[in-house]
C-alpha cells in the first residue's frame, strides 16, 4: 500500500493513502488530535492504577509514543496495539514526532518501532508495549482492558471495522467503567455504541479540528 507523508496544520506529520483517499490522522493537526482524543479524553480519564490500553490501529506509533510520554510522568501503562498492515521502516524513519517531546523521550520513538511484534516488551520503566500484527475483524479478544483507543480508518473507508459485531467485541473486553474513545462522531456510530451498552458522550473535538468526538463508558 503506497503512503505519502504530509504535514498537518499543527506542523506534525501524517500519512496519506492514495488508494483509499484517507489519512492516518486529522489534517488539521495529527499531534493535536492524538493528544486531545486519546491521551486527555481517554487515558487521563481512566481511574485504573496501571491502565491496560488497547489500541485499534498502531499505524505510525504516534498514539503509542504519546502514551509512553504520559506514562513516564509516573503512572505505568500496559499498551497493546493491533495492526494488520505494519508500515515499512523507511516511512517510520522519516516521521518527525520526536520534535514535539522532551529531549529525554526522543530515543523512545525508535524503541517503540524496534520492539518485537506479538510479545510484551518493556520500553521504559512505566511503559510496557505489545504490538500485535493481526486483523481485528476475526480476532477473539480474551484479555480485559481499561481504555480502548479506537483509531481505525473512517467508517466510509473501512466499514468492516465499524460493525455492531466489532463494537460488541470491544465492549466485552472492557472492564466495568472502561473507556472507549474515537475521533468519529457520526450518529450511526454513536447509536451503535449505545446499542452495545455504552453510555456515550459527545465531547468537543481537538482545537482547530473536528467539532465533536465520542467517548463511551462501560
Ligand atoms: C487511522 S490509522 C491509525 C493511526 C495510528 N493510531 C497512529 O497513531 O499513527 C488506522 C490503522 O488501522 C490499521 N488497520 C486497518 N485495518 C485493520 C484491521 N483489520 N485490523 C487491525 N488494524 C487495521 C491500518 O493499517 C492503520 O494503521
Amino acid at each position: 500500500m503506497e503512503v505519502r507523508i504530509q504535514t498537518t496544520d499543527d506542523g506534525s506529520q501524517t500519512l496519506f493513502v492514495p488508494q483509499m483517499d484517507e489519512h492516518y490522522h486529522s489534517v488539521k493537526g495529527a499531534l493535536t488530535e492524538s493528544l486531545h482524543i486519546f491521551i486527555r479524553t481517554g487515558l487521563n480519564e481512566s481511574k485504573a492504577t496501571e491502565p491496560r490500553v488497547l489500541e485499534v490501529g498502531f499505524g505510525t506509533g504516534l498514539n503509542a509514543f504519546l502514551t509512553l510520554a504520559e506514562a513516564e510522568k509516573g503512572r505505568t501503562v500496559h499498551f497493546t496495539s493491533l495492526e494488520k498492515y505494519p508500515l515499512p521502516h523507511d516511512i517510520i524513519e522519516k516521521m518527525e514526532y520526536t520534535r514535539f517531546v522532551d529531549s529525554s523521550l526522543v530515543p523512545y520513538y525508535k524503541a517503540i518501532h524496534q520492539a518485537p511484534w506479538n510479545t510484551w516488551h518493556q520500553v521504559t520503566p512505566h511503559f510496557h508495549l505489545r504490538k500485535m500484527e493481526t486483523d481485528l475483524t476475526p480476532l477473539v479478544i480474551k484479555e480485559k482492558y481499561d481504555v480502548i483507543y479506537f483509531d481505525a480508518f473512517a467508517p466510509e473507508k473501512q466499514p468492516e471495522m465499524w460493525t455492531p459485531e466489532i463494537i460488541g467485541k470491544i465492549y466485552d473486553c472492557l472492564t466495568p467503567n472502561g473507556i472507549f474513545v474515537t475521533y468519529c462522531a457520526k450518529g450511526v456510530i454513536r447509536r451503535m455504541l449505545q446499542s452495545a451498552g455504552f453510555t456515550v458522550e459527545r465531547l468537543p473535538g481537538p482545537p482547530g479540528g473536528k467539532r465533536e468526538i465520542l467517548r463511551g463508558i462501560k
